[in-house]
């Protein structure tokens, strides 16, 4: 390679960078509707599990194989054995995949600040209405979405210290302190206490086998695992930094921004008597009902809270955008600009396809959903599971325990107790796991044509490895 390759600056940036790309939609966009939808506190419960046994055990290995490698995902596993550079390409794939869908959220984030400002919260009653006519527009998402994918190029084409890690030191700080500030305001609302009470007392009787899969694909989507990115992250780091004990920070940050924003907007729900089970729409919808009801500063609280929402989906789908521009740049010895250019452009084509499939493209299906659905689907509930659970299978059957165990304790300089576990844990339990949850949750999904199309895509990847 011509170029020396990069790193983080700092460890204080490697951290926020990894954070800010955990910390994103699925903290503060999905995560509380899916708990919403799927029983509160029992959902909650299953997802704490699947972080703390799977989500760790798999942001340990990602680094730990990224580091060893200073390889980006397809890299990576091809320095260890051509016939696994498959699992990277999954991994370059679902990237591509979520940024099919992501940055519309991200640019539905931007317009409700402005909107925040421009009567949305004056009649409190349409602003479902508003939700479904703004969504559905052939124009007005789309040249939010491409003013947010701006930035995104802006900031990846940068690189990684003077883009990736800069806009994660200013804006993850900042997300902290608009979350905190959000909270203070929610949970002194009257009547708060009925939805931390939902958050709190599970029920169980909403639980089936698809609520595993569910908090499953949540686990991965959310901790930004089973696709490569932080194997990505993972090989920007220098030699000196502790693995375990950063990707336990990574973890733990991850998961309570993830419950914090429950916190945030459950108990206001209750308080307004509004239903927890909308779905998506959720802080589109029913949190602009509540910032309606605070009176002259509904406007600043509504802007503050989608401002957050922006902050956190961008410094996620920079961390998206970087596995894809990773890849080129290892193994096609691609120039970074012009591969965040390339790459940029048909993630746009994919959102415009996403977005229009909320109104004008609506009828029009493929597997018997429409593309949004279909991008967020074949990712988070069919390929991130598989390429977790095979990174798992990769770590404990193709590596060598002694370079895992160099890796993780930086040549014997630094310990790890508990590397026995972590080996054991990745090598036969997480697989098996990941294996049932995914096997029968993938199996009950309704489109099975999707479902097969997403497993063929996994298998003609595993019959062209070489070439990638
Ligand atoms: N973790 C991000 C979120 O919660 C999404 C993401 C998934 C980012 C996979 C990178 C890789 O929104």
């Amino acid at each position: 390679m011509t170029e020396k390759r990069e790193n983080w600056g700092s460890r204080f940036g490697f951290l926020m960078a990894a954070a800010g790309s955990a910390v994103g939609l699925g903290n503060i966009w999905r995560f509380p509707y899916l708990t919403g939808m799927n029983g509160g506190g029992a959902f909650i419960l299953i997802y704490l599990g699947c972080v703390a046994l799977i989500g760790l055990c798999i942001m340990t290995a990602e680094f730990a194989v990224g580091r060893r490698s200073g390889l980006a995902a397809v890299g990576a596993y091809k320095s260890v054995s051509d016939k696994w550079s498959f699992a990277g390409a999954l991994g370059v794939l679902s990237g591509f995949f979520i940024m099919g869908f992501y940055p519309v959220v991200g640019g539905w984030s931007m317009a409700y600040i402005a909107k925040s400002f421009t009567g949305l919260l004056a009649v409190p009653e349409a602003i479902g209405d508003v939700f479904g006519g703004f969504i559905s527009a052939p124009v007005e998402p789309l040249v939010w979405m491409v003013i947010y994918l701006a930035i995104n190029v802006f900031i990846v084409s940068k690189g990684v210290q003077g883009g990736i890690e800069a806009a994660g030191k200013v804006m993850m700080p900042l997300l902290y302190v608009l979350l905190a500030a959000i909270i203070f305001r929610t949970i002194s609302l009257p009547g708060a206490g009925e939805g931390l009470k939902f958050l709190l007392a599970p029920d169980f009787s909403k639980v089936t086998g698809q609520t595993f899969l569910a908090a499953l694909g949540q686990a991965f989507f959310s901790l930004s695992l089973g696709m490569g990115c932080m194997i990505t992250y993972g090989s920007y780091l220098n030699k000196e930094e502790k693995l375990p004990a950063n990707a336990l920070i990574v973890t733990t940050m991850d998961t309570s921004v993830a419950l914090l924003a429950a916190v945030a907007i459950f108990p206001a729900l209750f308080a307004f008597g509004i239903e927890p089970t909308a779905g998506p729409g959720l802080v589109f919808i029913v949190l602009p009902q509540v910032f309606a009801q605070m009176g002259s500063l509904g406007p600043v609280f509504s802007a503050l809270f989608f401002l957050l929402l922006f902050i956190a989906a961008l410094t996620s789908s920079v961390s998206l955008l970087e596995v894809v521009v990773a890849y080129l740049i290892d193994q096609h010895r691609m120039e970074r600009k012009k591969a965040v250019y390339i790459t940029s452009a048909i993630m746009a084509v994919m959102c415009i396809l996403s977005s229009l499939s909320m109104g004008a493209m609506s009828g029009f299906k493929i597997f018997g959903v429409g593309f949004f659905d279909f991008f967020d689907i074949l990712t988070d509930k069919i390929f991130l599971a598989i390429g977790g659970g095979l990174l798992a299978i990769f770590v404990g059957f193709f590596m060598k325990k002694e370079d895992l165990k160099d890796e993780l304790t930086n040549g014997g300089t630094v310990s790890f107790p508990a590397f026995e576990l972590w080996y054991n844990l990745t090598k036969y339990v997480v697989p098996v796991i990941i294996a049932v949850i995914a096997i029968s949750g993938i199996l009950a999904i309704e489109q099975k044509s999707l479902m097969i199309f997403g497993l063929l895509i996994i298998a003609v990847l595993a019959v062209f490895s070489k070439k990638l």
